[in-house]
């Protein structure tokens, strides 16, 4: 046997045992007649004497090996002497007293230190995956990932669902981004699209009477990797049959809660139920519609008072129909020197601007009652105004109430901008904190100016709320989809919603998002067809099931979390991919590469 136990393994009761073990070296300190190793594998550290006296072939050995050589000890299990226990490590009160080592493979200096929990070059973990997956911190994600993974193919296939799989060479399914094509040999000039999600095949699937389908499914889209995105990811799937939208979100809440529960009991579930929030309020209140809840911070109306003060800027604006928004940071101002003030609010107001307000105005409240209130725009508010403006608002003494007030459009990406900075500035960012809700509601399209049509805010299977199905021909904009996020910290963590199922309604969706029928046909045709068949009502949901392990494993990005991932160019480091193909492959391929003159080098 290579090993008897692993390193994580013995405690006092093995006492006296001979027992093998096999790892990495994470540490070896030189005592001159003793070596200690700290011996390491993936379920712990557990400490090893080898004594030159008692054991001189051993004691040679290892002598030899260095950081990260892979080795095997065989020796008897003891109790530490007294006053050397390490209760830090579970294998903290033995040490095993070797009288055999074999070096099973040496190792070189590593680019890093593996046995240190500290920060190290992202492009260097990069290069050497290998050696940042040996780190204890990434070897606790990749398990929490395959619990959660596990957990919830459990509680689906407790309740009636089947893990199907779906091609990964198949033919466009838009989800906004663009697809990855992959030449086909046997077909020259034709290319196979890697799914953007199972979308299509999900619904077929529906079509086809599986009724409850899930499936832990890769998605690929070529898109630009800002926040937590990544070219190639993977979902939590599902599509239902015989559901509305409310039966969809109460599974899904179901389970997300029991997982949490399951796999990250120590994190903090700030809200259950999951509070709902319509996609319109969302925009008014927080400038997103993946609000952080973590934490409060919303902007409020406040337009019917500064329109009737004396700062010209904010009548102007309420008179041609723009909102003045307060966001009150609570205690805030109490906190900060005069300079500190302006130094903070500057600071804010230049987010402001990138985010392409004209300015952002503020008043500091007094700590006490008969103090004075700061800002450039106190002066512009009677008394009476400020008192109706702080009840508003719900001020205190203390407070820093920032004012936004422009296009409706530019509100939003300024309060979006300023919320989560001002979290950071008041120190409400906790991962330890998990702040679930649902965002509801959104509308079905968004028009797009560049190519003057309608864009599906989700996409062109969503069946719109069925009171608004009239506004597809009279008002599109204003029609809502029957569509739900979910919603973490900040992060959109799953989106989903009911389906249309009636070719005819399915045939009025696409020339609305400008696609002429021939063009659908081409690419959907499958579906259009299938739908004549007999079609169930259904709709479901897929999980960013990397944002989703990230939340649980408190890390800041989905990297953390993917053992292979892409860097922000797209590329694998280590492997070097993309690479360029050879020759004979592209001939195959009926390609030829034409690049832009610039990369001509
Ligand atoms: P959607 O496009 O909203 O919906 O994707 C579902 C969830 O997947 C995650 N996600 C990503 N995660 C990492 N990297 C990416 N590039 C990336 N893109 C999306 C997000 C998102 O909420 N077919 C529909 C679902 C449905 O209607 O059932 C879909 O794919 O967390
Ligand atoms: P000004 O009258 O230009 O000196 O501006 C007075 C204050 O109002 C400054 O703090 C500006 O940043 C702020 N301000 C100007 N325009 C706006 C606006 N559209 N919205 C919010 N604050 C503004």
């Amino acid at each position: 046997m290579m090993k008897t136990h692993n390193c994580g393994e013995l405690r006092l009761e093995h006492s006296g045992q001979r027992v093998t073990l096999a790892g990495w070296v994470n540490r070896r300190r030189d005592q001159g007649g003793l070596i200690f190793i700290d011996l390491r594998d993936r379920w712990g550290i557990t400490q090893v004497v080898v004594d030159k006296e008692n054991a001189p072939a051993a004691h040679e050995i290892a002598d030899q090996v260095r950081n990260e050589f892979v080795i095997q000890v065989t020796g008897v299990v003891r109790q530490r002497p007294e006053g050397t226990a390490n209760a830090d490590l579970p294998t903290g009160q033995i040490d095993v007293y070797a009288d055999e080592i074999a070096i099973l493979s040496n190792a070189k200096t590593p680019p890093f230190y593996i046995n240190r929990e500290e920060t190290v070059d992202e492009a260097l973990r990069m290069r050497y995956r290998y050696l940042d997956l040996r780190r204890p911190r990434m070897q606790r994600n990749l398990v929490l990932r395959h619990r959660a993974i596990k957990f919830i193919r459990d509680w689906l296939d407790q309740k009636g669902f089947v893990e199907i799989e779906t091609p990964i060479l198949f033919k466009t399914t838009p989800e906004g981004a663009r697809d990855f094509l992959v030449p086909s040999r046997l077909n020259p000039g034709k290319f196979y699209a890697l799914p953007q999600s199972p979308q299509q095949l999900k619904q077929l699937l529906m079509v086809a009477g599986y009724e409850r389908y899930f499936q832990i499914a890769r998605c690929f889209r070529d898109e630009d990797l800002r926040g937590q995105r990544q070219p190639e990811f993977t979902q939590l799937d599902m599509e239902l049959s015989f559901v509305e939208r409310e039966d969809v979100m109460a599974l899904n809440e179901a389970l997300i809660l029991a997982l949490i529960k399951a796999v990250a009991s120590e994190k903090e579930l700030l809200f259950e139920p999951l509070p709902r929030i319509r996609y319109q309020d969302a925009m008014e209140q927080y400038g997103t519609d993946r609000p952080d809840l973590r934490y409060d911070l919303r902007a409020i109306d406040v337009s019917h008072i500064a329109g009737k003060s004396g700062f010209r800027v904010f009548v102007e604006n309420v008179e041609a129909g723009k909102p003045v928004k307060v966001i009150r940071a609570p205690g805030y101002a109490a906190e900060l020197s005069g300079t500190q003030l302006r130094k903070v609010t500057a600071e804010l107001e230049a987010l402001a601007r990138e985010a392409g307000a004209k300015g952002l105005a503020y008043m500091a409240l007094p700590a006490e009652p008969e103090g004075e209130v700061k800002g450039p725009i106190g002066k512009f508010f009677s008394v009476e105004q400020k008192l109706e403006l702080f009840e508003n608002v719900g001020a205190e003494a203390g407070d820093l109430l920032l004012f936004i007030s422009d296009e409706r459009e530019i509100v939003y990406a300024v309060i979006d901008a300023i919320r989560p900075n001002l979290a950071e500035r008041l120190g409400l960012l906790d991962p330890n904190k998990l702040a679930l809700c649902w965002v509801i509601d959104f509308p079905m399209f968004y028009w797009d100016e560049e190519n003057q049509r309608w864009d599906p805010s989700q996409h062109m299977f969503t069946m719109p709320l069925p009171e608004d199905i009239p506004l597809l021909d009279t008002d599109p904009g204003a029609a809502r989809g029957s569509q739900y996020d979910m919603v973490c910290n900040g992060h959109e963590v799953a989106g989903g919603s009911i389906r249309i199922h009636d070719r005819a309604l399915q045939e009025k969706i696409f020339p609305l998002i400008g696609q002429t029928m021939e063009h659908a046909k081409e690419q959907f045709g499958h579906i259009l067809e299938a739908f004549e068949y007999g079609v169930p009502p259904h709709g479901g949901i897929a999980w960013g099931l990397d944002r989703v392990v990230a939340l649980l494993a408190g890390e800041p990005n989905i990297r953390e979390v993917i053992a292979f991932p892409k860097t922000q160019r797209g590329t694998d480091a280590m492997a070097q991919a993309p690479s360029a193909p050879e020759p004979q492959q592209l001939e195959e391929l009926f390609i030829q590469v034409v690049l832009p003159e610039e990369e001509q080098a």
